[in-house]
């Protein structure tokens, strides 16, 4: 049975990703501050951790997971996030190449710039943000290491979370009320993705008898505001929509792309495809908080 290792494995994606894989593979978890039980207490930060960790356990592949994937934070702190985004993944990605590991690297659709959706895997890319540069110079890294390693661009993610800001599309049943009005962007377009979407289409590529290294796309379809998945957050807890308003333009902090639409070409022609309904996807999470 392959032996798959995961970086960020008490993370929301890498959770998910432990709890699939686990049916198909022998699966190793490294967590860094929330490590506890099995997964593995590794600090990506620290060289000699990380090649200690590869050469006792011999990985077939490694799926890494762990970044600072918060925007503002990353503007706040740049050297921080240059030293996991970028510089552990470069250091990962050599390793690997030198032990003869597969490196799967957890990229971003914020390594576009936005202007000229859908983006296939060879898509030309421009971040607008801090996160999205160190997510492009980690990538380059990766596949500059080795043909084999992977890039894979995610969108948006949700998924079974430990508390409703863990994600992105969850905050947004914290941030309306039944008796409060609150505001939501209206202007970029997303694409919700659960995270165990992402973890069984990486569990097919796994599968796929050849290696596969390059550029993967990993997308739901269903595009969509935060306003318009508040809505639909608002109908299934009964609140009224006439308190929800819609912010024609963008309100935050570091900048964000307009529309990142990932065109998902590689996994169309392997017949992988793995999409689920954001309404009743998310009902069914915000029903288990
Ligand atoms: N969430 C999204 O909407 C989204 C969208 C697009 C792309 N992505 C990408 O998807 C991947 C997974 O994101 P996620 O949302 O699952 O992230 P997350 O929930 O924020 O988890 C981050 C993970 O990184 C680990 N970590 C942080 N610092 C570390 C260090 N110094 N050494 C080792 N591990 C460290 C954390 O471990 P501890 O918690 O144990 O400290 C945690 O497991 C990331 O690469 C992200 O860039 C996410």
């Amino acid at each position: 049975m392959k032996k798959i290792a995961i970086t960020g494995a008490t993370g929301l994606m890498g959770r998910s990703l432990m709890t699939t894989l686990s049916s198909y593979f022998h699966t190793l978890g490294t967590g860094f501050s929330r490590a506890a039980g099995d997964i593995h207490k590794l600090d990506l930060n620290n060289e000699s951790a990380i090649t200690a960790f590869l050469d006792t356990h011999q990985p077939d592949a490694l799926i890494h997971a762990a970044a600072e994937r918060k925007p503002d934070v990353c503007e706040q702190s740049p050297e921080q996030t240059l030293a996991l985004n970028v510089q552990a993944t470069q250091f990962l990605a050599q390793q690997c190449k030198l032990r003869n590991i597969r490196l799967i690297f957890i990229s971003t659709d914020y390594v576009f710039d936005g202007t000229q959706a859908p983006y296939i895997e060879n898509s030309a890319t421009n971040p607008l943000n801090f996160y999205g540069q160190s997510k492009q110079q980690a990538e380059q890294a990766v596949l500059a290491n080795s043909e084999l390693h992977s890039v894979i661009r995610v969108p948006v993610l949700y998924g079974d979370v430990t508390y409703l800001a863990e994600s992105a599309v969850t905050v947004i049943a914290e941030q309306i009320s039944e008796t409060q009005p609150s505001k939501h962007d209206h202007w970029a377009v997303r694409y919700p993705t659960h995270v165990e979407d992402i973890a069984l289409t990486l569990k097919d590529l796994l599968k796929q008898p050849d290696n596969l290294g390059g550029i993967f796309h990993i997308s739901n379809h269903q595009a969509m505001s935060k306003y318009d998945m508040a809505c639909i957050i608002a109908d299934h807890r009964n609140y009224p929509r006439s308190l929800l308003t819609p912010l024609p333009t963008p309100s935050q902090t570091a900048q964000r792309p307009y529309n990142c639409a990932l065109k998902d070409t590689r996994l169309t022609k392997l017949g992988i495809s793995h999409q689920r309904d954001f309404s009743t996807a998310i009902k069914y999470i915000l029903s288990s908080q």
